[in-house]
């Protein structure tokens, strides 16, 4: 069994080399992503393993079945790079790690929540200054007295639902495929959700459906105040206008982990520069907003089980000729 990873990231190294010991199985590591010239690395392998945010275009499906691969599995849950039409027509069979741990992103939406509602950015400006009094008249909200509403109530949503409401905060939610509702939230429209909430909380998937669920029309429904959350991803958010409703005070603040025009580089840690954009630039200059590079999901647990569910759905691929997370392509 011959397998090719690509997209290693230095957090990622002990895992793999603790799972080529346990199975004693080499690995052929890559810190490169997959593309249409490292594709060509892949010859004479039997699957592929990849963590990358860039595109998994159709070239590289092309190109994997002209070498006889027909098994591709990825670290993460997010679908919406991969040309799953093109995967597909090549034959290539594909599974993700849909749940290498929902607690990871939830938590990370709690903490960008109340970092936002006790406005602690604010205080930074003033502080550095050293002006102590002016950095402490920054009044807080508290999360249990709170309206929370939480788009799309899948793994990651029910997860985020329940540490909202073990805060206290009143929780609505809402998904037009609720499947086993949390008991824990009150399931409403979505017009109603953000005419509701203090805080509106994405966990939807970016699937072209979803461009820009939240703009101005969104926005505009959302209560004087509210704060917006997106760990999602970043085509979620029409940034043109959430600059809009928080430069005209509307909006109280938003949590960006997963930003609209991300860098294709963010996964590469050797890669170093300043990253321009100038809507980031902007947001960045808000002390009401808080902006991640896309590190919902990086804790030790996530990391370890994305490299161990993905090798393991690998290796039943290639023994098996099946994977329990497989994805099935309509
Ligand atoms: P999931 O498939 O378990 O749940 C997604 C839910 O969203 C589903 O119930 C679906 O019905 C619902 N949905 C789809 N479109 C909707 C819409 N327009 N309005 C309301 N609900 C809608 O997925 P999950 O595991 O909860 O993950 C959600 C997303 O989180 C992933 O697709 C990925 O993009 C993102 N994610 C981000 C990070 C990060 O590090 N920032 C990490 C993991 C996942
Ligand atoms: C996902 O798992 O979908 C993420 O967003 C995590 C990231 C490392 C790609």
């Amino acid at each position: 069994m011959k397998i090719i990873v690509y997209g290693v990231k230095p957090d990622e190294l002990a895992y793999f080399e603790a799972w080529q010991k346990t199975h004693d199985q080499p690995l052929s590591l890559h810190s490169e992503l997959l593309d249409e010239k490292t594709v060509a690395w892949a010859r004479g392998f039997d699957g592929v393993n990849c963590l990358q945010t860039t595109p998994y275009s159709a070239a590289v499906f092309a190109q994997l079945a002209e070498f006889g691969i027909h098994f591709l599995t990825i670290r993460n849950v997010g679908l919406d790079n991969l040309d799953l039409a093109a995967a597909k027509q090549n034959k290539i069979r594909i599974a993700n790690v849909p749940a290498y741990s929902p607690s990871a992103i939830a938590e990370f939406a709690v903490t960008m929540t109340l970092y936002l509602l006790r406005r602690l950015g604010e205080t930074r400006a003033p502080l550095a200054a050293g002006h102590w009094n002016q950095a402490a008249s920054f009044l807080g909200r508290e999360l249990g007295q709170s309206t929370v509403g939480v788009v799309g109530a899948g793994r990651i949503g029910q997860a985020a639902i329940r540490l909202f409401a073990g805060f206290g905060a009143n929780v609505l939610a809402y998904d037009p495929h609720p499947g086993h509702p949390e008991p824990r939230a009150t399931y409403v429209s979505l017009k109603q959700l953000l005419a509701e909430s203090d805080v509106v909380d994405l966990h939807v998937p970016g699937i072209p459906a979803n461009d820009h669920l939240i703009d101005d029309a969104a926005l505009t429904l959302m209560k004087q105040n509210a704060v917006l959350i997106n760990t999602a991803r970043g085509n979620l958010v029409d940034t043109t206008a959430l600059l809009k409703h928080l430069r005209a005070g509307h909006l109280g603040g938003a949590g960006i982990d997963t930003y609209e025009h991300e860098s294709p580089a963010l996964l590469r840690y050797e890669q170093t520069g300043k990253f321009t954009d100038p809507q980031w630039e902007e947001l960045a200059q808000l002390p009401n907003v808080l902006l991640t590079p896309h590190v919902a999901y990086h804790t030790e647990t996530a990391v370890e089980n994305m490299v161990n569910f993905s090798l393991a759905n690998l290796v039943r691929f290639l023994t098996k000729g099946e994977a329990p997370d497989e994805i099935m392509i309509k």
